[in-house]
């Protein structure tokens, strides 16, 4: 039995679907606020915790940092002491926005974080109280998420493209997308092993592209004849600063847990397919 947390986001449901109801408890943000503490009683049976409670409103962040260093920072420690008091493992999902972007080979699981953004900041003091106070457990970084579920890229994507003949997208940022259920799928599957200690892994699809391209072979894929023009990230109005090149490097996660990463185009029409 599993504890999901943000059973309500594009990964909760990406795992709800992939689990049978009795096989995990499914806690929305209304039924258990990983900012309080939570009481290990109630959660006796559970085996493994998979946190996909988060604050995800990049843009927001910047002028909610609190809120945003509750949920994503402080708010581990509650996880980690549950996960300890229980002695499960804790599974929890950060981001490629704690690195710069500076580097132009894919970032490995041991470089240097230097986050630009509220949210990226936030989202590593998360990462540090985790490998400060857990006995056990994996810290997955992932970019990208997209799924039929909630609001993301490519639902704006497709929604935009319905509605508009051309949209400005920015061609200088690198990263890959990942599709929510390929993840799901990769942490049931890791899920199988024992997890022993505390340790680092990296997750998304297969190949680097830009937004620009994305939102091209959304474009493409859902038959949509929408021009996207390619713009700089100077160009396009954010109060975020996001990092340029923020691929990251899955080698760990394929060699330990034998996991076999799907080429993101394929996934896309995965996605395209199921959203219908
Ligand atoms: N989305 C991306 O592009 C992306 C990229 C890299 C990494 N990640 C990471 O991947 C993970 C999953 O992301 P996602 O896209 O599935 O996020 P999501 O769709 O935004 O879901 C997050 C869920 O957390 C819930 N939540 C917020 N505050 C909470 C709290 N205090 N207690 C309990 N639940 C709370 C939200 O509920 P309410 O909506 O009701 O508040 C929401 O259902 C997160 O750790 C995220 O940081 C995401």
């Amino acid at each position: 039995m599993f504890l999901i947390t943000g059973a309500n986001g594009q990964l909760g449901l990406s795992l709800k679907k992939l689990l049978k109801a009795d096989q995990a408890y499914f806690c929305s943000h209304q039924d258990l606020d990983i900012t309080n503490a939570i009481e290990p009683k109630k959660f006796a049976k559970v085996s493994a915790i998979i946190n996909c409670a988060a604050y995800t409103n990049v843009e927001k962040a910047e002028d909610e940092l609190e809120l945003a260093f509750k949920i994503n920072g402080k708010a581990l420690k509650h996880l980690t002491d549950l996960s300890n008091n229980l002695k499960i493992p804790l599974i929890h999902i950060s981001t490629d926005y704690v690195f710069d972007g500076t580097k132009n080979s894919p970032y490995l699981t041991s470089d240097k974080t230097n986050p630009l953004s509220a949210y990226g900041k936030s989202k590593l003091l998360g990462e540090e109280i985790f490998i400060k106070e857990a006995k056990c457990g994996l810290l997955i970084r992932t970019s990208w998420v997209y799924s039929e579920f909630g609001n993301n890229f490519v639902k704006t994507m497709l929604r935009l493209g319905k509605e508009r003949a051309e949209l400005s997208v920015v061609n200088d940022q690198w990263g890959s997308p990942t599709y929510a259920t390929d993840l799901a799928l990769t942490i049931l599957q890791i899920l199988n092993n024992e997890i022993r200690g505390v340790e680092i892994e990296h997750f998304s699809n297969s190949g680097a592209i830009t937004w620009f391209d994305f939102a091209q072979a959304i474009m493409q894929e859902a038959n949509l004849s929408c021009q996207i023009r390619s713009i700089s990230s100077e160009e396009y109005k954010s109060k975020v600063k996001r990092p340029s090149y923020a691929v990251l490097d899955k080698k760990s996660i394929e060699e330990k847990y034998q996991i076999k990463l799907k080429d993101w185009k394929e996934s896309l029409k995965t996605c395209l397919k199921n959203i219908g």
